[in-house]
């Protein structure tokens, strides 16, 4: 029986959390609901962002969707943003971002691409120290074993995809030693896959120029933890903006969905939140953690038919409600 573990966090989360909650619910009919606490309000209450049971549920469960959390402006002491110190506890250690078109909210059709983005290390890490009051530090890290692990889940999803391109993203002409094992460590596990005459490679500027003038032509795009923070969200604007975006936290046997969106404190409780983030993101978790594959499908079906037949989805009032009947109607349709 499929056990999921809701975070819904602050803000909006707790709004578009459920209307991708009960999406599952009518793909898997048994599945079995578990909720846990995490962000800033978690830290308000119980002093911590991310408590040992949230964790505990979350690898007990081996899936989870996540909502939104909020995070302080200035440094809190014992503060660090939840949905991080998840990644690295649960060894989340591949991020999924894909983009597409969709209907009538994209700026242009005919994309099809993801961002895979190392989750683990990189600059995230969070080394950084002051050498002196007016010198700061920070650590970047790469390891080979965390780049193979990278290319071997863009070698998983390049087979599901049928891919017919695989760029790696770098910076090793500036960076030679961490890009350079980046790239070499990828193309090393890509080649091994018989995927060698697929991958190409782009510096990390050129890549982000070429995302904006030729979107069309990426398919996958595999990167290090920052560059990957920046050109999935500079990528989400093709498919409508950040609240279309989903993505997928992905480990070892254990999976956590993330729409890309903030917690949006500003229409927190207005009912403008969209949903369409966190339910793609659920189709994320069906498709490649899960692989129910016909399930994923029938969610993202269910949001393309309603942004075709509704003309798109504007911010007004009633938009989460709006979509989530749009959306649960038509996956219930498609189940009868
Ligand atoms: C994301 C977010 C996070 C990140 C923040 C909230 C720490 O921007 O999921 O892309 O930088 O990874
Ligand atoms: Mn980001």
């Amino acid at each position: 029986m499929k056990r999921l573990c809701v975070i819904a966090g602050d803000g909006i989360g707790p709004e578009v959390t459920p209307v991708a909650v009960d999406a599952l619910r009518l793909l898997i009919p048994n599945l079995q609901i578990f909720e846990a606490q995490a962000g800033w309000n978690c830290f308000l209450q119980q002093g911590c962002a991310v408590p040992e049971s949230t964790l505990e549920l979350m690898r007990e469960c081996g899936a989870g969707l996540f909502g939104a959390v909020q995070s302080p402006a200035r440094a809190v002491a014992g503060y660090r943003s939840a949905i991080l110190t998840l990644r690295q506890q649960l060894g989340l250690s591949v991020n999924l971002r894909p983009v597409r078109s969709w209907p009538a909210i994209s700026p242009k059709p005919g994309i099809d691409l993801m961002v895979l983005r190392e989750n683990s290390e990189g600059l995230y890490v969070g080394r950084e120290h002051m050498v002196s009051s007016d010198h700061a530090v920070a650590e970047r890290h790469i390891s080979r074993q965390a780049c193979e692990l990278l290319a071997q889940r863009t070698a998983q999803v390049a087979r599901q995809r049928e891919t017919k391109r695989i760029t790696l993203v770098h910076k090793a002409n500036v960076l030679p030693l961490t890009c350079g094992l980046f790239r070499d460590s990828c193309r090393t596990v890509l080649e091994h896959e018989g995927m060698g005459a697929l991958v190409d490679e782009r510096l990390v500027d050129v890549a982000a120029l070429q995302l904006v003038e030729q979107p069309e032509a990426f398919d996958l795009v595999v990167t290090t933890n920052l560059f990957g923070d920046v050109l999935s969200d500079l990528a989400s604007y093709w498919s409508g903006g950040l609240a279309t975006a989903p993505s997928l936290n992905w480990g070892e046997g254990i999976a956590l969905a993330e729409p890309v969106h903030g917690s949006a404190p500003d229409i927190a409780g207005t009912g403008r939140a969209n949903p369409i983030a966190a339910l793609l993101s659920a189709a994320l978790l069906l498709r490649y953690h899960w692989e129910l594959r016909d399930e994923a499908a029938c969610l993202e079906n269910a949001v393309e038919a309603f942004l075709r037949e509704s003309h798109g989805v504007g911010f007004g009032t009633h938009t989460t409600q709006r979509v989530a009947a749009g959306v649960l109607s038509r996956i219930q349709l498609a189940l009868e």
